[in-house]
């Protein structure tokens, strides 16, 4: 490998030295050299792209930006391990002061399967005068200009098609991000991401504004002019409470507003995700925030082991994680709702398909004194039984695998600690067992599912499929 012009082009401290010299690997390496095995890429021909290279967007086209501090790196680098893929994921971890070196050395072993960790550029000649945030908001909003400048100077800037910012509490979904990028010309001006879920913070920041722990995408052409600029507005815009913010308000200066993609997740909420993530909307989910903050993913796990079992189904098929599904069992009359890799809810009777893409509002507002109200959130909600007795019978995700060509998941039965048996729906179910094809990314009509008449006891089976041109989710008649 070639050397490259160092990163950071202040005069680095004797301390930042020996930081450096810590890295797993030089951040420059990892910047510009091509994965060893790119992961396969998304099959859809999405891409617009009319320079030379037209392949469709891939994980190796984006270069992450992970905001984080000396304090809070220790914590969080577990989320940070589960997402990153060393040689196929590219970018760096900012951070405010060096890391101490862990006790006990092992510091190699420490870092593997993290993102190489940069101490960012100084900023205090920049005003920050909002009352009650942190000053990093300054520092955090100039990562898109490090990672820019740092690409500037070794061109050609290597295959890289956009910027990617987040926290190191964000867990993202590289392939599913990079097939919802695939969508979008990267060689025009894009600024791409999501709200709040909640009315309150987007109406405290703004509607227009990419939140920056759900996280968000700017097309390289965008963020190399941002990065020219970005200064000047940071001047302008001491008053303002995040990095995010500074972001949007120079982004709109430049004449460009946020595309919403609603597969990046904010979460600003608290509780249990279950109402949210069993009706996610027809888009692959991009990002997950904030999940200190919020019940492990699964029943009866810690967040850590919850979080690596979800990645077992992201790994099968990441494109259909918590992709709804609903069908019906015209024998007993009741419906199934499968949010695969996830959960699978049965109801007995026959419900309309509307009703079960509003979501079951399981968790609580961001402000926990603001309640469950339904105007609190950003979608449609619907009554949740306050007995968990009177709830859906619930299934969470046991195992996944791929076989032939077929993927076969299957769910356990998780019945709530006090229900009696007499009152439980469905007490003839413990499994439900899920087979379906591999997702193809780009597809934006809803699946449909069949209950087949299952061979194992206590088990309900059901086969994933696309729809017919003209069938519909409902039960006949
Ligand atoms: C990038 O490099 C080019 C060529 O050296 C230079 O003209 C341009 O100003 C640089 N841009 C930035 C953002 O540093
Ligand atoms: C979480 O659970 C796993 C598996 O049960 C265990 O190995 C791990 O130590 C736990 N982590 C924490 C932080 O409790």
């Amino acid at each position: 490998m070639k050397s490259r012009p160092p990163i950071i082009t202040k005069m680095p401290s004797f301390k930042t030295l020996a930081f450096l010299l810590l890295l797993p690997l030089p951040f420059l390496c990892l910047l510009l050299s091509s994965p060893t095995n790119p992961l396969p890429r998304p099959s859809t021909a999405a891409s617009a792209a009319v320079s030379g290279d037209v392949s469709a967007t891939g994980v190796r086209h984006l270069l992450f930006g992970i905001a984080s501090s000396s304090r809070t790196f220790p914590k969080r680098k577990d989320y940070l391990r589960m997402w990153w893929r060393p040689g196929a994921t590219k970018g760096a971890v900012f951070l405010d002061s060096p890391l101490k070196s862990p006790a006990g050395g092992g510091g190699g072993d420490e870092e593997r399967g993290l993102p190489p960790a940069v101490v960012s550029a100084d900023t205090s000649k920049f005003p920050y005068t909002f009352k009650s945030g942190s000053r990093s908001a300054v520092r955090v909003a100039r990562i898109v200009k490090e990672l820019v400048d740092s690409l500037n100077q070794s061109l050609p800037h290597g295959d890289v098609r956009w910027i990617v910012l987040g926290d190191d509490d964000t867990v993202f979904f590289p392939e599913n991000l990079a097939g919802t990028l695939a969508k979008y010309d990267w060689e025009q001006w894009h600024y791409i991401g999501g709200i709040s879920e909640s009315v309150e913070q987007n109406v405290k920041n703004s509607f227009g504004m990419a939140f920056g722990g759900g996280g968000f995408a700017i097309s390289y052409p965008l963020a190399r002019v941002l990065s020219r600029v970005l200064d000047s507005c940071l001047m302008r815009y001491g008053h303002l409470y995040g990095s995010d913010a500074r972001v949007f308000v120079c982004l709109a200066e430049l004449g460009v507003g946020m595309t919403h993609e609603p597969g990046f997740h904010q979460i600003d909420l608290r509780g249990d995700l279950l109402g949210l993530l069993s009706a996610h909307p027809l888009a692959p989910v991009v990002s997950l925030h904030h999940l200190d903050y919020v019940d492990p993913l699964f029943p009866g796990m810690n967040r850590t082991s919850a979080l690596e079992h979800l990645f077992e189904a992201i790994t099968i098929d990441p494109g259909r994680v918590f992709q709804q599904t609903v069908c019906y069992d015209p024998l007993k009359l009741r419906t199934v709702s499968v949010s695969w890799g996830y959960v699978v809810q049965l109801y007995e009777g026959k419900l309309l398909l509307p009703d079960l893409l509003s979501l079951q509002p399981t968790f609580t507002s961001w402000r926990r004194s603001r309640g469950v109200s339904p105007n609190l959130f950003m979608f449609d909600t619907r009554e949740l039984p306050k007995d968990q007795c009177q709830r859906p019978a619930t299934f969470f995700l046991g195992s996944v695998f791929y076989s032939k060509g077929k993927i076969e998941s299957t769910y356990k039965r998780q019945v709530p600690g006090n229900c009696q048996q007499s009152s439980m729906s469905a007490k003839d179910l413990l499994r439900v067992k899920v087979s379906s094809e591999k997702f193809e990314m780009g597809q934006l009509r809803r699946h449909c599912c069949d209950v087949l008449a299952s061979s194992e006891e206590m088990t309900m089976e059901i086969d994933i499929r696309k729809c017919k041109d003209d069938e519909l989710i409902a039960m006949n008649p």
